[in-house]
């Protein structure tokens, strides 16, 4: 077992890695939001493989439970969502201090996680993540929403869980496309922070595809306390956060034009971080050298390094809707080295075209 504990000036929280931890749920959750009431958010094709573990192991620990099947995956990440959930709370008569769970992916965490942010001004929260990309990203550091027509996670709040439980053993279940796009954002991670831990999932790729569980724990281990570092730096996306965006601007154009769930958020985000990095080398930030470093390890992982695209100004028009916009100027998160970035603010038109026509198939 590992943890990570997010330790914040209001708030402090762990973050338990370990096989079977599932089973946990309903002592975690007494001791940390003491109630006689539950609620359950969780995927519908989680529901399936986990949901049953779940429940018993709130039914061991006395919970009533209102448990609530959302709609899957990321076009399903609306206000219409939001608006269900509500009225399942409503119903149950769910209080101030019910916890409410959610067990599933991102999508589900993100949405579920946005419902408890506002129900009765925020109640205690809880975070079962089951994909990689859930537990060594979405699932930790508080952020919460969903999206709308005009873009990806612009309506949302900061709310933090009290407890993520991260049960590896969940990943044994995992499509190998998803499995695939939680290690986008952990190549995410190396890139932004830390060399060895690129290095070390190079070397280890076989391992981690063969779901070895030392190799998995480690892998969860690693990614989730530099999430927390960066988090507990600065909560709220005033400094260093924002390098965890490292190509998700360019992901959110992808994501918001080509049709939500088309391409999986990973994979926009492998493509993005490679723009990024294009746009990196174009500007003489950063060397050739790390742009063929991440196409090689993203190629071996199997994520897309190119991909059929809209026209550049549909692209364009898209990144200038994303959130990461201040005082009208686009900021963009690039490498410099593996491990390092930095942010610029006056990429032009120009450059911009060029990167995207890097990852253009
Ligand atoms: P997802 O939630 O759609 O899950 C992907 C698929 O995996 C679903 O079909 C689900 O049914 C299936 N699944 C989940 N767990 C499974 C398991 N153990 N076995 C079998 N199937 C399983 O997608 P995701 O990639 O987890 O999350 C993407 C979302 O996360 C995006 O909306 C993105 O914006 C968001 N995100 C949020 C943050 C944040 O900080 N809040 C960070 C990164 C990403
Ligand atoms: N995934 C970006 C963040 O948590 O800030």
């Amino acid at each position: 077992m590992a943890t990570v504990t997010i330790n914040l000036p209001h708030h402090r929280y762990d973050v338990i890695i370990e096989p079977g931890a599932l089973d946990r749920l309903g002592a975690l959750a007494r001791d940390l939001a003491p109630h006689d009431r539950c609620a359950l958010f969780v995927d519908p094709g989680v529901m399936n493989l986990y949901g049953e573990q779940v429940r018993h192991a709130l039914h061991d620990s006395a919970y009533k439970i209102a448990t609530h099947v959302l709609t899957g995956g990321e076009a399903a990440k609306n206000l219409d969502t939001i608006r269900e959930g509500y009225d399942v709370l409503l119903d149950a008569r769910l209080e101030r201090r019910s916890p409410v769970i959610a067990l599933g992916g991102g999508v589900t965490g993100d949405a579920t996680g946005f419902i408890a942010a506002t129900y009765l001004r925020g109640v205690p929260f809880i975070q079962c993540p089951t994909t990689l990309l859930a537990m060594v990203d979405a699932s930790v550091g508080g952020k919460t929403g969903v999206n709308v027509p005009q873009g990806k996670n612009l309506v949302g709040a900061f709310h933090q869980p009290v407890v993520v439980i991260v049960d590896p053993l969940t990943l044994q279940t995992l499509p190998p496309r998803e499995l695939r796009c939680g290690l986008a954002e952990c190549v995410k991670h190396a890139v932004i922070r830390d060399a060895d831990l690129f290095e070390w999932t190079a070397d280890n790729l076989p391992a981690i595809q063969a779901m070895q569980p030392d190799a998995l724990v480690e892998l969860l281990t690693r990614n989730i306390q530099i999430k927390a570092d960066v988090v507990m730096k600065d909560e709220k996306e005033s400094s260093v956060r924002a390098h965890l965006n490292l190509g998700h601007t360019f992901a959110h154009a992808i994501e918001a034009t080509c049709g939500y769930g088309e391409i999986l958020h990973g994979e926009a985000v492998s493509l993005g971080m490679l723009a990024a990095t294009s746009l990196s080398v174009t500007r003489g930030l950063c060397d050739a050298n790390v742009r063929t470093q991440l196409d090689s390890l993203l190629t071996r992982i199997g994520l897309p390094t190119t991909a059929a695209l809209p026209d550049e100004a549909t692209l364009l028009a898209a990144m200038r809707h994303d959130k990461k916009v201040a005082d009208s100027r686009l900021r963009l998160v690039l490498p410099t080295a593996v491990g390092q970035v930095t942010i610029i603010d006056d990429a032009d038109d120009a450059q911009l075209t060029a990167a995207w026509q890097t990852v253009r198939a």
